[in-house]
């Protein structure tokens, strides 16, 4: 980890009933967690009231979408109007499930970025290639092009936290390694610095994401530009994802 305040998110995903979430919340309540770390939950649309309602809020919550703008005649879609009433101080914008079986485009996505911000919103945006375009030894000019826009399309990023999440490492219990992780992390710092400034590359927080787990998460945190995590399935279980949190080293 550097000198940024190391950040953990858990995505839910599209788990959960609202017995397991309270029993989920009711294991992060009562776990001892690392105070100089930022952590966040992401749980489904639907139980996002019942968190909010019962999580300490040592943790903070996000959404794990938004609509583009302000809301009105848009069947099916939150508004980050809508969000920020229920208490939620973040939006997982970009993730790859949304990229790749949604369809969503990076233009879609920067506009998210850009009116949640816009709100106040933070957002978690989310980066990284597929099997096959790392195997192709695009993974820089995937990432990059991800990068750009949303520097395209943000008027900032003070309130943003980047997530590099390889695709091949999502859910399948591949996990990039240490040096993977951190050589993907430095290039988009550098990318930062070249195309926003050296001040946002220094400050804004590289996260990674991709089959994170109690195990693995020690060595990972140990890396210079690994700045946290966004977790999904160890996220699902309370102890594991406290041992996460505490990882930062
Ligand atoms: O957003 C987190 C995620 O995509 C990683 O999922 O299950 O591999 O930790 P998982």
């Amino acid at each position: 980890a550097g000198s940024g305040k190391f950040f953990v998110g858990g995505n839910w995903k599209c788990n959960g009933t609202k017995d397991s979430i309270s029993k989920l919340v009711s294991d992060l309540n009562s776990a001892t967690l690392e105070s100089d770390v930022d952590v966040v939950v992401a749980p489904p649309f639907v139980y996002l009231d019942q968190v909010k309602n019962s999580l300490t809020d040592r943790i903070e919550i996000a959404a794990q979408n938004c609509w583009t703008g302000k809301g009105g005649a848009f069947t099916g879609e939150i508004s980050v109007e809508q969000l920020k009433d229920l208490g939620c101080k973040w939006v997982v914008l970009g993730h790859s499930e949304r990229r790749h079986i949604i369809g969503e485009t990076d233009k879609f996505i920067g506009t998210k970025a850009a009116y949640a911000l816009s709100q106040n919103l933070g957002v978690i945006a989310c980066i990284g290639e597929l099997l096959e375009e790392r195997e192709a030894g695009k993974t820089f000019d995937v990432c990059f092009q991800h990068m750009k826009a949303f520097a395209d399309a943000v008027p900032s990023w003070d309130n943003i936290v980047i997530a590099y999440e390889p695709v091949w490492a999502i859910g399948t219990g591949k996990v990039a390694t240490p040096e993977q992780a951190q050589e993907v992390h430095v290039a988009v710092r550098d990318w930062l610095s070249k195309n926003v400034s050296a001040e946002v590359a220094s400050k804004t927080r590289i996260i990674y994401g991709g089959s994170v787990n109690g195990g693995n998460c020690a060595e990972l945190a140990k890396q210079e530009d690994i700045d946290g995590f966004l977790v999904g399935g160890a996220s699902l279980k309370g102890p594991e994802f406290a041992t996460i949190i505490n990882s930062v080293t």
